[in-house]
């Protein structure tokens, strides 16, 4: 694997995965399980988060200890999956800011499409956590990662729960330069360009759509 490619193989991951591929977990269940596979997933994303020691009383004596350092965090949901996944990331770092990029899949095509972007300003000096919970053809992604650069984005991590060989090969071949955090990689993609096994739908299984 290359080396800006990390597979979560924490067993309380796969375990929450493979509950959330069941078809008959409910929308209450599988929007919990996926807050809390990002939550997850997160804690070990944000392990090179920049410290720097600070002074601090304690009751007993004064020390230096670590805390995070540097601009806030910058958490980018894309429209509608992603929000599914903000929750756990907010909860591990609640001073995060949170931008969102619109993007549908044209059911034909399978070629995505703007709706909405709107990202916290200035975002250069930030690290940025994309998250979609599916990455299958790779459209989306690389779409998203193309407007966080536009506009001036560098430190960029994409998150996502379930992947596809061929969305990892066009976003890893995009942008080599994001690093990519995958709960698990899956076989393929099917006719419709759907992951198998994958869990269908992500953003109809998080809202109770279809
Ligand atoms: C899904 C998913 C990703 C995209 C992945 O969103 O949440 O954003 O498809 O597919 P790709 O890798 O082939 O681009 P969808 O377009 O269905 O929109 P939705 O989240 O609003 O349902
Ligand atoms: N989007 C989804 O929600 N699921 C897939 O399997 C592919 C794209």
């Amino acid at each position: 694997m290359e080396k800006n490619i990390f597979i979560h193989d924490h067993p309380l991951i796969q375990h929450k995965i493979s509950l959330l591929r069941d078809k008959n977990t409910s929308t209450n269940a599988f929007r919990h399980l996926v807050e809390e596979i990002a939550m997850l997933m997160g804690f070990e994303a944000l392990r090179d988060l920049p410290l720097c020691d600070v002074e601090v009383e304690t009751p007993i004596e004064t020390c230096m200890t670590p805390m995070l350092a540097g601009k806030k965090l910058v958490i980018v949901p894309i429209l509608r999956a992603g929000l599914g996944m903000v929750n756990g990331l907010t909860a591990l770092v609640p001073s995060a800011r949170i931008g969102h990029i619109g993007l549908y899949r044209d059911e034909e095509t399978h070629e995505p499409h703007e709706y909405y972007c709107k990202l916290p300003h200035p975002i250069e000096d930030r690290t940025i956590v994309v998250l979609d919970p599916m990455l299958a053809t790779g459209g989306s992604a690389v779409a998203a990662v193309d407007f966080i650069k536009q506009r001036g984005g560098r430190s960029i991590k994409f998150m996502s729960i379930i992947a596809a060989p061929e969305g990892v090969r066009r976003l890893t071949e995009a942008h080599p330069d994001v690093q990519l955090y995958i709960g698990h990689l899956d076989r393929c993609l099917n006719e419709a360009a759907y992951i198998c096994p994958g869990l269908g739908d992500a953003g109809d299984r998080i809202f109770g759509t279809k």
